[in-house]
């Protein structure tokens, strides 16, 4: 019998799903001698191994049997009522447990919210370029995205709204935005104020949901803090997604989703089908992290780690990209997103890059209409400083290469 001898069953969501071009990347350069700057991991080093090690210890030594059963579809309550209170302090007043649900991730969060609010050909908007979970899991439900520029203030919302009413006007069925507010993966840019609240006014005109993945947020490097969507949305259109991948640790695959009841509990019922519970001995160990204060420790001491490693990174880059390359300064997160000149392919610089062992990632793969040719994205996030110095350096070299005139300037 051949090899794909079911796939004349397989459903028809099953085939829109798309396997990520950059997953795929980042296991071909997961060869020990690779200087990569490709993946968005966490660098297992700020990890709090000891602290997590303990408290698992002394859960197990007292309530072992409790900690390894299953728990309710919904999370640990002890658990929602903390993560309800941080979400009071972050500014949604009122905030409680019962709008809130704990998921394995930001990435169930995103999957249960396209469950629950993507039919097949609904169209969501999402960033010109974009994190690919958001479009991923859209088109895993058959519906179908379109692309809205990002530039230094993050989604443009005047050309969403053109979006929205020329969709609109051709019948299409648009029912939401994908946005990542906060240090973009890719860009890192950050939606301003102003954009932030005109977000939520064309969701209102234009009866859209906002689906909020912020995973970054809380690694904030430097500048104003600015209210989150869910905290500007009156009318309960925010669908707001939480991560502790990189704030705690992404291995227990821990996250939250925060919205308007009747939504939550649809996304309880199709979690009810997916997994049944999340992951019980995690919570509590969360849950015990929360309690000893240690959550927010954990989030400066990420904060300061990550800061200076994107100085390090920027400084480098300074020293060694020639002067027709841009890029911008993320005020927090992993990323800075990098523009060659127009023409120039970041696929062949990809390839020369990988022969002399460094790899990032190109652009095009976060554009959903296949445009970015000539983008990629670094990550200071995992790399050691002498493998962010030797690869800026190679990098920098190659570019110069490749640029048509010999005598080229240092950036500033
Ligand atoms: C924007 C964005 N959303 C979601 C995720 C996934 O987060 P989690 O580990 O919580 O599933 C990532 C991870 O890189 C991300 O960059």
């Amino acid at each position: 019998m051949g090899k794909n001898h079911l796939s004349h069953l397989y459903s028809s969501e099953s085939l829109s799903a798309q396997p990520s071009a950059i997953r795929d990347i980042c296991a071909l350069v997961a060869r020990p001698e690779m200087r990569s700057l490709a993946g968005g991991w966490p660098d297992a080093a700020s990890f709090p191994l000891a602290e997590i090690r303990r408290i698992f210890d002394e859960l197990m030594a007292v309530r072992g049997a409790q900690i390894l059963q299953y728990g309710s579809t919904e999370g640990l309550r002890t658990l929602r009522l903390k993560l309800a209170k941080r979400m009071r302090n972050e500014g949604v007043i009122n905030a409680k447990a019962d709008n809130l649900i704990i998921t394995h991730g930001s990435a169930q969060g995103m999957h249960l919210a396209a469950q629950v609010f993507v039919d097949r050909n609904d169209v969501v908007l999402v960033g010109l370029p974009t994190y690919f979970g958001g479009p991923g899991a859209v088109r895993s439900r058959g519906g179908r995205v379109v692309g809205v520029p990002v530039d230094r203030n993050g989604m443009d919302t005047a050309a969403l709204q053109q979006k929205v009413k020329r969709l609109k006007a051709a019948g299409e069925c648009v029912k939401g935005v994908y946005v990542i507010p906060n240090f973009q993966n890719p860009t890192g840019v950050t939606l301003s104020l102003t954009r932030r609240r005109q977000l939520i006014r064309l969701a209102d005109e234009y009866d859209l949901v906002i689906f909020e993945d912020d995973p970054y947020g809380e690694l904030r490097f430097e500048g104003r803090r600015l209210p989150s969507l869910k905290s500007l949305d009156e009318t309960g259109r925010v669908i707001h997604l939480r991560s502790l991948s990189k704030t705690f640790v992404p291995g227990m695959r821990l996250g939250w989703v925060y919205g308007e009841k009747g939504a939550i509990r649809q996304m309880v019922v199709a979690k009810q089908f997916a997994d049944a519970a999340t992951n019980t001995p995690a919570q509590h160990i969360l849950l015990e992290f929360i309690r000893q204060g240690l959550l927010d420790k954990q989030i400066q001491d990420n904060t300061s780690f990550y800061l200076a490693k994107r100085d390090f990174m920027l400084e480098q880059m300074a020293h060694y990209f020639p002067a027709p390359v841009s890029w911008n300064r993320p005020q927090g997160g992993f990323f800075i997103f990098v523009y060659l000149p127009p023409g120039m392919d970041a696929a062949e610089l990809y390839r020369r890059a990988v022969e002399h062992n460094v790899a990032f990632v190109t652009g095009q793969p976060f554009f959903v209409d296949n445009s970015g040719h000539n983008t990629f994205r670094l990550s200071y996030a995992q790399a050691g400083k002498e493998d962010i110095e030797i690869a800026i350096r190679v990098l920098g070299n190659l570019i110069k290469d490749s640029l048509p005139h010999p005598k080229i300037k240092k950036a500033a």
